[in-house]
């Protein structure tokens, strides 16, 4: 029986697992109901009785250390597939989605990019304005349509609250609070009563500009918008100028691109005119700059409007407008690789 308890004892300091359930299958042969050391107990009735004390210590110290070995190789694999176990650094990354800013977003940083590179600085305003913010200092009379409760929406009559229909009131927040030289940019949302459409929604997004100082004038005008244009465009992009009329100034133009579909020969995008209208533009009304304390005899300045879903509907080719505002993830990422 000794020699069987020592060959045991071997067999089990020999013994390595490299599972959990090498290490149960190896528990339940020593410490389990029909394991060996059951049998070894079941046995030792039969040993004589001056060996019983030795025999006895033998068997415990085999169940001892079978025992201490269980334990030990159940740590010693949970601490390898634990969290202290050293990362496999061959295994691949796991990839992260890439997510995409809105084409709006993208066009505008574009435009902000290009006139801040021209020292033009950014100016917001509030989009819940006044009556005298929006129409009454640009010049606007009594009586024009866009005042209108159909144009307009407005959030309370007499006094006027209202949310602004164009940036072009963030240029009166301006030459209030700072004298020329002004050179400054006004992104942002602009709303008006429209029904919504392919071509027209109520919620859309614009930039202003603005540049007064002395001796500002038409030319400097043209050189800016059209150093813009190629700039947005493409340093092919042709541009012209139409007379437009707006209140605020005078003369006033609208700016159109060539085409960038078809080179100018003429499409279902430019209505085969060849031509794409993306903003409108003017010198300074003398009254605008005398409505907020400029001197209009000294100073002269330009300024310009552009719709941001214009330009990113001529950048992208993306011609339904509500695409803009229904955050369709289908539509979004087809923007990840733009920023
Ligand atoms: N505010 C005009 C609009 O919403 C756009 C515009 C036109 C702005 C001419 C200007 C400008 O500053 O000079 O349609």
């Amino acid at each position: 029986m000794e020699k069987k308890i020592r060959q045991l004892l071997e067999d089990a300091k020999r013994f390595e697992a490299d599972s959990p359930e090498a290490v149960e299958a190896f528990r339940i042969a020593y410490l389990g109901k029909k394991g060996h050391l059951n049998a070894l107990f079941a046995d030792f009735k039969s040993v004589p009785a001056d060996k019983k004390k030795e025999t006895g210590q033998q068997i415990n110290t085999l169940k001892q250390f079978v025992t201490g070995k269980v334990e030990e190789m159940k740590s010693a694999l949970s601490a390898s597939s634990g969290a202290d176990a050293i990362p496999d650094m061959t295994v691949p990354g796991k990839s992260m989605p890439v997510g995409a800013r809105h084409p709006i977003s993208i066009v505008r940083n574009q435009i902000i990019g290009i006139f801040t590179r021209l020292g033009y600085n950014i100016s917001e305003g509030p989009e819940i304005e006044d009556d005298w913010h929006v129409f009454s200092a640009l010049n606007f009379p009594p009586e024009h349509p866009a005042r209108d409760m159909q144009d307009t929406f407005f959030i309370e009559k007499d006094p006027d609250v209202l949310l602004r229909t164009h940036t072009s009131s963030v240029q009166v927040r301006v030459m209030e609070n700072t004298q020329p030289p002004i050179r400054t940019i006004s992104p942002g949302i602009v709303f008006r009563n429209e029904a919504i459409s392919a071509r027209a929604h109520c919620i859309f997004h614009q930039v202003e500009g603005l540049y007064i100082d002395e001796n500002v004038s038409f030319a400097d005008l043209k050189q800016t918008l059209m150093y813009f244009a190629k700039e947005m465009f493409g340093g092919e992009t042709e541009t012209r100028f139409r007379p437009s009329f707006f209140p605020f100034t005078e003369p006033s133009a609208e700016m159109d691109i060539s085409c960038r579909i078809c080179g100018g020969k003429g499409c279902n995008i430019c209505k085969y005119t060849g031509w794409l209208e993306i903003l409108g533009c003017g010198m300074v009304h003398p009254n605008v700059l005398e409505h907020s304390d400029i001197d209009s005899r000294k100073y002269t300045g330009f300024a310009f409007g552009m719709g941001i879903e214009r330009i990113t509907m001529l950048r992208y080719e993306v011609k339904d407008l509500r695409l803009y505002f229904e955050n369709d993830a289908r539509f979004l990422e087809q923007f990840s690789a733009a920023f």
